[in-house]
């Protein structure tokens, strides 16, 4: 399989390149980002790009690729709607358009997060916003094309957020970590079950198209078992 990453420098799609690097079944991976990923890998291979509203100079590589895993994303904390909308709405969709039309055989995974709103019209602005993309992602060509909502992720194997407000959040749950996984499963994931569930569901596919955090973990299989 072959995988092209938004956001493998972020907190996620540093798990889910940590993933696809550790699992057999995937060849290559194509990172496109504003900045590259500090990993090296032969499998691995960085495009630098600017402007992420624009994909015209860069079409011909995102090109021959089995799954997309679209991990690129913002907190909305201090945005305003329009910078959100750009970032969380605007980036993703002009990115699928252009995958879907060169593509034609390709998953494409959109990392959202638990609360996002389906209607599209709800009064929290992020989850409206998040809510408009996912629909409007869903509708595009792709062979298949998912939605993952996480709550909280857990980040594993030295991974750190690049979001300040994440990192002091992590850092005062980290003792609970154990605690919230056991009492409170539906609400917490990992990075690497993240990881290993954009992996098996663009391998297998999945019983919905809009996973909750829940979904992500029953079917986060380990490396080797998928
Ligand atoms: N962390 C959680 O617990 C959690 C839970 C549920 C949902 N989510 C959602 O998952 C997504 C990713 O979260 P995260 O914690 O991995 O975030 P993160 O650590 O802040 O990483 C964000 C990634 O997106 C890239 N990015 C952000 N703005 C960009 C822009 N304008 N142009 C190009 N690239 C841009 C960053 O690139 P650079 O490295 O170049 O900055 C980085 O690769 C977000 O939408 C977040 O809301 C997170």
């Amino acid at each position: 399989m072959n995988v092209l990453l938004f956001g493998a420098t972020g907190m996620i799609g540093q798990g889910v390149l940590r993933e696809c690097l550790l699992d057999p079944g995937v060849a290559r991976v194509l990172a496109v980002g504003r900045t590259p990923p500090t990993t090296g890998h032969a499998k691995l291979r960085a495009l630098v790009h600017e402007d992420f509203l624009d994909y015209s100079a860069i079409a011909d590589d995102l090109t021959g690729f089995d799954a997309c895993f679209f991990c690129l994303g913002v907190s909305s904390a201090g945005m305003s709607e329009a910078d959100y909308r750009r970032v969380s709405h605007d980036i993703p969709l002009a990115a699928a358009r252009v995958l879907a039309a060169r593509n034609a055989g390709m998953t494409f995974i959109f990392l959202s997060g638990m609360g996002a709103d389906s209607t599209g019209h709800g009064r929290l602005m992020w989850a409206r916003v998040k809510g408009q993309a996912e629909n409007a992602l869903l509708a595009l060509p792709f062979r298949a094309a998912y939605v993952f909502r996480p709550a909280f992720v857990q980040p594993m194997h030295g991974i750190r957020s690049k979001t300040r407000l994440y990192r002091a959040a992590y850092a005062i749950g980290a003792p609970l970590y154990p605690l919230w996984r056991r009492f409170l499963p539906k609400y917490v994931t990992t990075t690497e079950q993240v990881g290993r569930a954009m992996i098996v569901v663009a391998r297998h596919g999945a019983p919905t198209r809009v996973l909750e955090n829940a979904d992500i973990n029953a079917v986060a299989t380990p490396a080797g078992s998928s």
